[in-house]
């Protein structure tokens, strides 16, 4: 077990990283000190594959436990569905010293942990991640929210958890698609903020898709360690924490031009990445190199870096309704080197379409 601890003064917290660490959940809510209940909140799938084991351990520490199924996927993220959880909490007698449980994907970390915010002004929340994206990105941080019908994230807050068990075996039931396109975000850490981690899963691309035990230990602990130290030093999202935004201007982009059906989030944020690899080589950033040892390790992660048939003027429009923008300039990460940031603001629209062009032809000068 490697234990990566979030320092956030008072509201630090551990980031347990480990085989079978979901067994463990029981023992540790007793050391948090906790009232005697907790709330299990999960989807259908995921609590018939992990809810068991949770659950046994759990009851084992002598907590009273309830169970409350949300729909599975995005659609946990709705305002009747956070009534209802606030119901069943109320139900069953939770109050103020009570605990949440998290189990699933970004989608119920953010419901859960949004639940969690705001019931009786703010309960304890642990998130048990069970997606690559959750493990390595949503479940550390303390931002949760509820998708507004006019926009996703809309209505949140941060509230961090007390805890976050990260158990990389979890993730050996997910699809293909599921696990790979959390991927991304694997390599977007690597890429915006520590080069020897890249190395390592470059040379580990195929035991990883394997899902060889070990490796996703390792890899998935870098990664929350990655992020775990960004959190830490800008809890609030100010300049520090927009790296891990890396890719996602055009990834946010072509989800919204395409309503979210035609990629997985890392999918979209794998192409976003070689698009803004490819403009911090356009505009001097970055060596080729650079470009092509990023786009070389998300192919052999199978993730797309190409962009065939998208309308480029839905995109660039798209680009400028980003969430991030500041007075209609839309900040871009880019990576100078691997293991490198910066923040540029003023990237003419004009290169950011050559860059569309040029990614939608397959074949490419590399
Ligand atoms: N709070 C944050 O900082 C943050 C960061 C990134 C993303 N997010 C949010 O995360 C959400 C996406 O999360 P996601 O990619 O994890 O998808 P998801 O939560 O929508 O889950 C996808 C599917 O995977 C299934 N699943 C989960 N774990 C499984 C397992 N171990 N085996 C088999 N199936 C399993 C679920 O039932 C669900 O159907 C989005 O709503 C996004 O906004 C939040
Ligand atoms: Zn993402």
């Amino acid at each position: 077990m490697r234990e990566i601890t979030v320092h956030l003064g008072p509201r630090s917290y551990p980031v347990v990283v480990g085989i079978g660490a979901l067994s463990s959940v029981g023992e540790r809510l007793r050391t948090l000190g906790g009232g005697s209940k907790v709330a299990l909140v999960s989807d259908r799938s995921v609590m018939r594959l992990h809810g068991p084991r949770v659950t046994e351990s759990v009851r084992a520490a002598g907590f009273a436990l309830t169970h409350v199924i949300v729909p599975e996927g995005e659609s946990a993220k709705a305002l009747a569905v956070a009534e209802r959880c606030w119901d069943e909490l109320l139900a069953a007698g939770m109050d103020r010293t009570s605990t949440v449980l998290a189990l699933g994907g970004g989608a119920i970390g953010d419901l859960a942990g949004f639940v969690a915010a705001t019931y009786m002004r703010g309960v304890n929340v642990v998130q048990l991640p069970t997606t690559v994206l959750a493990q390595v990105d949503a479940s550390i941080g303390g931002k949760t929210a509820i998708d507004h019908p006019r926009a996703k994230n809309l209505i949140g807050a941060f509230h961090q958890p007390r805890l976050v068990l990260v158990d990389p075996g979890a993730v050996v039931t997910l699809p293909d698609r599921e696990f790979r396109s959390g991927l991304a975000e694997v390599v977007k850490h690597g890429i915006v903020a520590d080069a020897a981690y890249f190395v390592e899963v470059e040379q580990h691309t195929a035991l990883l898709l394997a899902r060889d035990l070990p490796t996703l230990e390792r890899i998935i602990g870098g990664s929350c360690r990655i992020k775990a130290s960004v959190v830490e030093r800008d809890e609030q999202e100010a300049e520090l924490r927009a790296v891990l935004n890396y890719g996602h201007t055009i990834g946010h982009a072509l989800e919204a031009v395409t309503e979210y059906g035609r990629w997985a989030h890392g999918e979209a944020v794998s192409i976003g990445i070689a698009v803004a690899a490819r403009l911090a080589h356009r505009l001097g950033y970055a060596s080729l190199e650079t470009v092509v040892r990023q786009e070389r390790l998300l192919e052999a992660l199978g993730l797309p870096v190409r962009l065939p048939d998208v309308d480029h003027a839905a995109v660039l429009a798209a680009i400028g309704r980003d969430k991030k923008s500041r007075d209609g300039k839309v900040p871009f990460v880019f990576a100078p080197r691997i293991g490198e940031f910066r923040l540029v603001f003023d990237v003419p629209t004009d290169a950011v379409r050559a860059v569309l062009a040029e990614l939608t032809h397959a074949a490419l000068a590399r």
